[in-house]
């Protein structure tokens, strides 16, 4: 396959153009010739190459421009300097600033394969990689969601037959676990993808308000209403309802909520006839319902209606093999250049307790992103919010109660860079127990 690549040969020295273009298309390579810089551009814009050669030094437009200005609309393409005998250091300049290798002039035959043999490979590597990666996270994910851990990954595959149905369903979980991202996935893999999403928040709507806002109201109906509006149970008509923090429905409401969905009819305010509606629900709370509707404080009925198909989103703490994947998600997803993560970001992320769930990482990586002055990011980039609020995490079933004590000690060090004071408040004990312990279990800090 390398064999039948496109070569753009750019060089002034016509000879040298005829020689290693005979030499190239021999071993079975495609070349095309530009004797200056422009014309090569030109070329690489109008026709795809897989690889360029070029001369540093050309009238007009010098390798170096024709260099910066190729890889301002390709930065894929693999590009190998041609330079001459005593400016290596030049080379190795436009190395820097982008080319891929060089060839010091003269170059013999085998010398000038093997350069853009290896060239070519890398590229292939590299895309390869990319491919994979692109894969990996394909596999990972259901709609917008990122997981790899098994939990989620059994949770997921319910949601996904979920889909096919109209079951109602019920996403539980802590503030930031991903509920409507769940709710969206689920809706967008589902035959009612075509048809509205329609999110109803219902603490953040007036009491007042809400029986309008969910089922519509005609002209006249109440004071302020000039006009007959539908409601959202209406606009959701073919597609999927999300009722979002259904637990903070008032009493009232979630009888007439439970009539809509046994009836699949709603009626205006003020309306005199129903109107039949085609909707899938989801709902998704962060309280515990079975509580509520155990102290009366939500409809066991309505309850039992909503609670078909019940989806529990683990917290990210209980999920830490999720963390990884996420992280490079959110790098990705925030930063503009290529960064390099330091082990010590991944590992400070990854020993934090993560009260807010995924948002609170989303929220942290793309601050550190933002406001991260270089290329690298490492723990100094990350500021965690509250860090009294740093729980050292539980080691797994299996580890003996020392070894949990150390890692929380140890946690806890580093999450205030080995400040005994400040670690001693996190843990609740006094200080003089952290150092007794410390020395008890040999925590010391590795330099
Ligand atoms: N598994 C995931 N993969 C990618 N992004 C995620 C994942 N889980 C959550 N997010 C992102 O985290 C943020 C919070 O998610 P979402 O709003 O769905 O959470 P929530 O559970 O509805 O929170 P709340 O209870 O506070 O309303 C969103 O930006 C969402 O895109
Ligand atoms: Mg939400």
């Amino acid at each position: 396959m390398i064999k039948t690549a496109r070569i753009l040969l750019i060089d002034d020295d016509i000879s040298l153009c005829t020689v290693v273009s005979h030499q190239l298309e021999g071993m079975g390579y495609n070349v095309q010739i530009a004797n200056r810089g422009a014309e090569g551009i030109e070329k690489l814009q109008k026709k795809t190459f897989d690889l360029v050669l070029l001369d540093l030094q050309m009238p007009e437009m010098p390798g170096m421009e024709a260099l910066k200005r190729i890889r301002l609309f390709n930065d894929q393409i693999p590009v190998i300097i041609i330079t001459a005998f005593g400016t290596i250091e030049n080379a190795v300049q436009a190395c820097r600033k982008g080319a891929d290798d060089y060839l010091p002039k003269p170059f013999a035959k085998e010398q000038l394969l093997f350069t853009i043999e290896k060239a070519l490979r890398l590229k292939n590597l590299e895309k390869d990689n990319r491919r994979l990666q692109l894969e990996l996270e394909e596999k990972y994910r259901f709609g917008n969601i990122i997981s790899k851990n098994k939990k989620m990954q059994a949770l997921l595959q319910v949601a996904g037959r979920a889909a096919q149905s109209d079951a109602a369903v019920l996403i539980t979980g802590e503030s930031g676990t991903g509920k409507e991202l769940l709710a969206k996935a689920i809706h967008l893999s589902s035959p009612r993808k075509e048809n509205p999403f329609v999110a109803v928040n219902c603490p953040s709507i007036p009491e007042t308000l809400i029986e309008s806002e969910l089922f519509g109201h005609e002209k006249g109906a109440f004071t302020g209403a000039v006009s007959s509006r539908p409601g959202k149970f209406e606009m959701a008509d073919g597609g999927t309802l999300f009722l979002d923090e259904i637990g903070d429905l008032k009493f009232d409401l979630q009888s007439k909520l439970l009539r809509v969905l046994q009836e699949h009819e709603i009626e205006r305010i003020g309306g005199s006839k129903p109107i039949s509606v085609d909707v899938r629900v989801i709902s998704a709370t962060n309280r515990n319902l079975t509580e509520l509707a155990q102290k009366n404080q939500f409809r066991q009925d309505l309850y039992y209606r909503l609670d078909v198909i019940p989806l529990n989103i683990p917290p990210l703490r209980d999920r830490e093999d999720d963390i990884p994947l996420l992280v490079e998600h959110f790098v990705k997803k925030y930063a503009a250049r290529e960064l390099i993560l330091k082990p010590d970001f991944m590992e400070a992320l990854l020993k934090y307790s993560w009260p807010g769930n995924v948002r609170e990482l989303e929220n942290m990586v793309q601050r550190a992103v933002v406001l991260c002055p270089t290329n690298t990011l490492d723990r100094t980039c990350l500021a965690f919010d509250r860090e009294a609020d740093f729980q050292p995490s539980l080691p797994p079933d299996e580890s003996t109660l020392a070894e949990a004590e150390r890692r929380a000690i140890i946690s806890a060090l580093e999450s205030t860079g080995w400040n005994q004071t400040r670690a001693a408040e996190i843990l609740n004990i006094p200080r003089h127990v952290l150092l007794y312990r410390m020395k008890k279990l040999g925590v010391v800090r590795e330099k």
